[in-house]
């Protein structure tokens, strides 16, 4: 609490991903995020508050499918994107007029956004453009010695970043898939909703084609495929159900049983720990495209994508 009264970075723990926290009142304690991470100037962050008491200040204005959603979904793995109040800084949100707000769900966190008086700015803890980490001992990976604390709360429960939403007049645009789902957000909001996920010059970054990615170069395809087109290469599978142990180099299956939210909780450890093997390639399949599984499938392509 104190290095954060101070304007220090602590990273944080989520539900979905840690976070590298600081005061988001603090514009210089803002900066060093960016410093930390080695983060653009023009990728904003999102604000994380306790409660609507510490929410409202913050924005100019919530539409009632806005409120409909927050009664439905947070605190959870979700973040609004609305018009932002004079009290948000603009490096916060990169000159924008909106401001991201999201009520993490970890515990520990919601019980330290209660005692500030300030909201924490927070992207996820890890070097800019790298995967997310979902451990303390990935933050340490890729921050150590950078910042002067980390709260350790355990392995993150989603695993994978939270769902993105904005409103325009009568729609519900999507700017990045989580794990809470198109189909969840359709049901509970009597709107249209679209998705706004990709576009050359993206609105967030987190839309850029090229995200998330592992040092080692990823493939997407028929891993069986995959493993029989690249002979001779030390590969690495990342398999929804099935067992390549026999013909991979290495193998880390997300979800034997098949379930979705344990294979996106699993994602981003299994990309981690096959990037620290050195191997030649890795290799993964598209999982099914439906709830959670999109936001999965979302993280792949990008991880998968180079210039
Ligand atoms: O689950 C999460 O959202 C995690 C945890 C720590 O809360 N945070 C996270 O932050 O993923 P970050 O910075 O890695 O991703 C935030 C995304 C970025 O793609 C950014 O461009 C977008 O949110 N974003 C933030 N503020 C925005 C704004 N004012 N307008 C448009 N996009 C914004
Ligand atoms: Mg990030």
């Amino acid at each position: 609490m104190t290095w954060l009264e101070q304007g220090e970075l602590v990273a944080i723990p989520t539900e979905t991903v840690y976070g590298l926290a600081a005061n988001g009142f603090n514009s210089l304690a803002i900066a060093k995020i960016y410093y930390v991470k080695n983060r653009p100037q023009f990728n904003p962050l999102i604000l994380h508050v306790a409660g609507l008491d510490q929410f409202y200040p913050l924005v100019r204005h919530i539409p009632d499918a806005c409120q409909v959603l927050m009664e439905c979904f947070s605190p959870g793995p979700i973040t609004y994107l609305l018009p932002k109040s004079d009290l948000v800084p603009d490096l916060v949100t990169a000159g924008s007029s909106r401001v991201a707000v999201r009520i993490p769900q970890h515990p520990i966190t919601l019980d330290l956004l209660s005692r500030l008086d300030f909201p924490l700015a927070a992207p996820s803890a890890n070097p800019s453009g790298y995967v997310s980490p979902v451990t303390a001992n990935h933050v340490m990976d890729g921050l150590q010695g950078k910042i002067p604390y980390i709260l350790d709360g355990g392995n993150c429960q989603v695993g994978l970043e939270s769902t993105i939403v904005g409103f325009e007049g009568e729609t519900v645009l999507i700017y990045r898939l989580g794990s809470i789902t198109v189909e969840q957000i359709s049901q509970v909001c009597n709107l249209e909703v679209k998705m706004a996920l990709q576009h050359s010059a993206p609105s967030t970054p987190g839309q850029l084609k090229s995200h998330y990615a592992t040092k080692t170069r990823l493939l997407i395809g028929d891993i069986a495929d995959l493993l029989e087109n690249n002979p001779g290469l030390k590969i690495g599978v990342i398999s929804f159900q099935t067992n390549y142990f026999s013909r991979a180099t290495e193998n880390t299956i997300l979800s034997p049983a098949g379930n979705l939210e344990e294979a996106a909780a699993n994602l981003f450890s299994a990309m981690r720990t096959l990037d620290g093997f050195g191997l030649d390639l890795l290799v993964t399949e598209m999982f099914p495209d439906y709830g959670i599984g999109r936001a999965i499938n979302d993280r792949l392509a990008r991880a998968a994508y180079r210039e």
